[in-house]
């Protein structure tokens, strides 16, 4: 497959390259970032995070791609901010399994500052122009407010009825709770 490269006024989206989970580790895998996926990863969840990404990228030719500041000028310029891209719904149990989903997860000292929009929009305008999704769906827990009021500022709708216990985590990681955005939404919204 062909690596993906995607760029808006500030980041760089790309396909995974042979290291990029060692850097990316070493600014996401930390308490803050991960307090609400399960906490900081031990080293043999970080490879099948990294086999993850590799295996949607091979398959679909989109993953939860990889993101980088412009290397230009200013506070991480250059640097690895984290991931934001598209993936296959696979979590069991879920009822939004093989859809379109949704992801972001960037540093915390990148948090803020308009990134995880930005390379969530250039995400959403890929899914439905590039991959011709028809659904987007995106999902998170109630505690983490940063991350669906991220969905709700996409434009993103709130689907209760979609929304379901993942049996890998304890409640209160347990009860996903699922937004989506139609083709017809996104469309709509780009006039
Ligand atoms: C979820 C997450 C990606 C959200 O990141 P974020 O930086 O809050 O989201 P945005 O990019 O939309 O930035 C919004 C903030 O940037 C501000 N901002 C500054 N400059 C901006 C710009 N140029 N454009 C847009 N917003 C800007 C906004 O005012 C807003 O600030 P506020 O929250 O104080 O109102 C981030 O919190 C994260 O990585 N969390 C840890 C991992 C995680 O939980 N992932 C989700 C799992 S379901």
């Amino acid at each position: 497959m062909a690596d993906f490269r995607l760029e808006t006024d500030r980041l760089v989206l790309r396909s995974w390259q042979a290291g990029d989970i060692e850097r990316f580790a070493a600014v996401t895998n930390t308490p803050a970032v991960m307090r609400w996926l399960g906490g900081v990863m031990p080293p043999e969840a970080l490879s099948a995070t990294e086999q993850r990404v590799l295996t949607c990228h091979e398959r679909y030719g989109h993953c939860f791609w990889l993101v980088e500041r412009h290397d230009d000028s200013g506070p991480l310029a250059g640097e690895v901010l984290g991931f934001c891209g598209l993936k296959r719904a696979d979590a069991p149990g879920s009822p939004i399994a093989g859809a379109m989903e949704i992801g972001w997860r960037l540093r915390e000292d990148a948090w803020g500052q308009g990134y995880a929009k930005e390379a969530a929009l250039a995400s959403l305008r890929a899914a439905f122009l590039r991959f011709a999704a028809s659904e987007v769906f995106a999902i998170t827990v109630d505690g983490n407010a940063d991350s669906w009021g991220l969905m709700t500022r996409l434009g993103m709708q709130r689907r209760a009825d979609l929304d379901y216990q993942d049996p890998r985590y304890e409640p209160p990681l347990r009860d996903t709770i699922v937004y989506a955005i139609t083709a017809e939404a996104w469309r709509a919204a780009q006039a």
